[in-house]
C-alpha cells in the first residue's frame, strides 16, 4: 500500500513540500497550529507569494472543484499521527532574539506534540535547518515520548529549496540527502523520492550529523561566494575596476562557476544570514569555533554593503544630511519573485535613510504588505512611477524584472533629479545613461 504522508508546519517549506508530495501521488495531510494558515490553505490559497504554488494546491486540495483531493489540512495532532506513515517536520528555526544561535523551540514543540500520539510504527523526518547534533537528541526524545517506542524512527532530510523556485526545487531537487540509522528508514525515503530519483536527482545516504551539516555548509558556501564578490566590489571601487566584468571573467573558470557572484547590497532573507550565525554559534559549542571564524568576516562584509549603499545615496543627494531629501526605493523583498522581507537588505537601507531624516518612498511588486507591517513608518507608493515622483535619488535595491523593464524616459519625466543607484548591478547602464540619468552601481566605475 502506498505510503501516507503528513507534513508538520505549513510555512514556506511545509506548504510547498505538502503540495509536492500530493503531486508525486501520495495522500497527504498538512498540519499547522495557526488556524488562519489552515483556513487559507483549505481554500487552495497560499499565505505567501510563491510562483506556481497556488496552482499546485488548487490541483490537490480536498474540497476544491476538480482537485485530486489527495491533500488535506488539519490542526489535530492525533489525526495527523494516526494518518501518516511518514511525518515530515518542516517548522521554522529562526535566529534567537539577541543571539547568534538558532531557536529550536518550534522543532522541539512539534516533535513532542507529534510523538505523544505515535501509537504505530512511523518514520519522523526532520527537514528544518538545525544545529548539528539536534537529530541525535531528538531521536532519543522521540523514543522516550512515543507510545510506539522503538517503532518510531527518525531521519534527517535537509531541504535546499530557494524562495521563488520552491515548487521546482522540491519536485526536481539538485540532490536528496538523507541521514538515517536503519535500512528501513532508507527504504521508506527511497519510496517517497522514487520519482525525482528516477528523473535523475542524486540520492545521498549518510549519518545524522553529516546530513545536518550538508545544509548549513551549503548555505555558508553560498554566503561566502556572495561576500567574496562583494569584497572584490570594494576593491574594484578603490582601484577603479568593474566587478561585473570581473565576475563574468571569473565565472568562465568552471571550478568557480558563474552563479552567486552578483555583487550588490548583499544577501538577506530568512536563511543565509541566520544560518551562518547559527553555524558559528554551534561550532563554538563544539569547540570548533576557529574553523568558522571566516564566517564572521562573511557576515560583516555583507552588513557593510547596506551601510555603503546608504553612503552612496548620501553622496548622491549632495553629501551631508538626508533632511529634506526625497529618496525613492525600488524593492522591498529580500530578493525578486518573493514577498518575503525578512532581513531584507532593501528595507534595511530604506530604514537607515529614513532614520537619518530622508523622506523615503518604497515600491515593490509583491512585498508591500509585508513591508508595511514591518516598517510602518516608511512611505509607500503603489507603482514605481509614483515612488520616484519628485525624488532626489532613486535606489534600485531588489532586482525584479518589472524594474528591468522600466522606461527610463518615462521615469525621468516625473523624477526630481535623474540619479539612479543600482544596488543589484541588474539594470542596463547604457539605457539609463542614454535617457539622461546619472547611473551609479556598486563596484563599477562612476561613468
Ligand atoms: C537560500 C539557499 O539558496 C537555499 O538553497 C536554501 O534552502 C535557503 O536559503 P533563499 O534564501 O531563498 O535560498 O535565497 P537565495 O536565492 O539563496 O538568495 C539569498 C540572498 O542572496 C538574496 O538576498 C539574494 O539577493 C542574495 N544574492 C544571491 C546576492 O546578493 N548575490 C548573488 O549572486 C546571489
Amino acid at each position: 500500500m502506498a505510503l501516507k504522508i503528513t507534513v508538520i508546519g505549513t510555512g514556506y517549506l511545509g506548504a510547498t513540500h505538502a503540495a509536492a508530495m500530493a503531486e508525486l501521488g501520495f495522500e497527504v495531510i498538512g498540519l499547522d497550529v495557526v488556524p488562519e494558515k489552515i483556513e487559507t490553505l483549505r481554500r487552495g490559497e497560499v499565505p505567501m507569494y510563491e510562483p506556481g504554488l497556488d496552482e499546485l494546491l488548487r490541483k490537490h486540495v480536498a474540497g476544491i472543484e476538480g482537485a485530486t483531493g489527495r491533500l488535506r489540512f488539519t490542526m489535530d495532532w492525533a489525526e495527523a499521527a494516526d494518518f501518516g506513515d511518514v511525518h515530515f517536520v518542516c517548522v521554522n528555526t529562526p535566529q534567537k532574539h539577541g543571539e547568534y544561535a538558532c531557536d529550536m523551540s518550534y522543532v522541539d514543540a512539534a516533535m513532542e506534540s507529534l510523538a505523544k500520539h505515535l501509537t504505530k510504527p512511523a518514520l519522523v523526518v526532520g527537514k528544518s535547518t538545525v544545529p548539528v547534533g539536534s537529530a541525535e537528541r531528538i531521536a532519543a526524545r522521540l523514543a522516550e515520548l512515543a507510545p510506539a517506542g522503538g517503532e518510531v524512527e527518525l531521519a534527517w532530510n535537509p531541504e535546499f529549496l530557494r524562495e521563488g523556485f520552491a515548487v521546482n526545487d522540491t519536485l526536481h531537487p539538485d540532490r536528496i540527502v538523507v541521514g538515517v540509522r536503519s535500512e528501513r528508514a532508507e527504504k521508506i525515503l527511497r519510496e517517497v523520492y522514487a520519482t525525482p530519483v528516477a528523473e535523475g536527482s542524486p540520492f545521498i545516504v549518510t549519518d545524522f550529523p553529516t546530513a545536518e551539516l550538508v545544509k548549513t555548509s551549503a548555505n555558508s558556501f553560498l554566503a561566502t561566494k556572495i561576500s567574496f564578490i562583494n569584497a572584490m566590489a570594494e576593491v574594484c571601487e578603490a582601484a577603479g575596476g568593474d566587478v561585473v566584468k570581473l565576475a563574468e571573467a571569473l565565472g568562465h573558470d568552471d571550478r568557480i562557476g558563474k552563479k552567486f557572484l552578483r555583487a550588490g547590497i548583499g544577501f538577506g532573507g530568512g536563511c543565509l544570514p541566520k544560518d551562518i550565525r547559527a553555524f558559528m554559534a554551534r561550532a563554538g559549542e563544539l569547540g570548533a569555533d576557529q574553523a568558522l571564524t571566516f564566517l564572521r568576516e562573511v557576515d560583516s562584509i555583507n552588513m557593510r554593503r547596506r551601510g555603503h549603499m546608504v553612503e552612496l545615496a548620501r553622496e548622491a543627494v549632495g553629501g551631508g544630511s538626508f533632511l529634506g531629501k526625497r529618496v525613492a526605493v525600488l524593492g522591498a523583498a529580500f530578493k525578486p519573485d518573493s514577498d518575503d522581507v525578512r532581513d531584507s537588505p532593501a528595507l534595511n537601507v530604506a530604514g537607515q535613510i529614513h532614520l537619518q531624516g530622508g523622506q523615503v518612498t518604497v515600491y515593490d511588486p509583491k512585498g508591500m504588505a509585508n513591508a508595511r507591517r514591518l516598517f510602518p513608518t516608511l512611505g509607500y507608493a503603489d507603482t514605481a512611477e509614483d515612488a520616484v515622483r519628485g525624488a532626489d535619488v532613486v535606489l534600485h535595491l531588489t532586482e525584479w524584472q518589472e524594474f528591468r523593464d522600466l522606461d527610463p524616459e518615462a521615469l525621468g519625466a516625473v523624477v526630481g533629479r535623474r540619479v539612479l543607484l543600482d544596488g543589484r548591478n541588474a539594470l542596463d547602464p547604457e539605457r539609463w545613461r542614454a535617457a539622461g540619468w546619472t547611473y551609479r552601481a556598486m563596484g563599477r566605475p562612476a561613468a
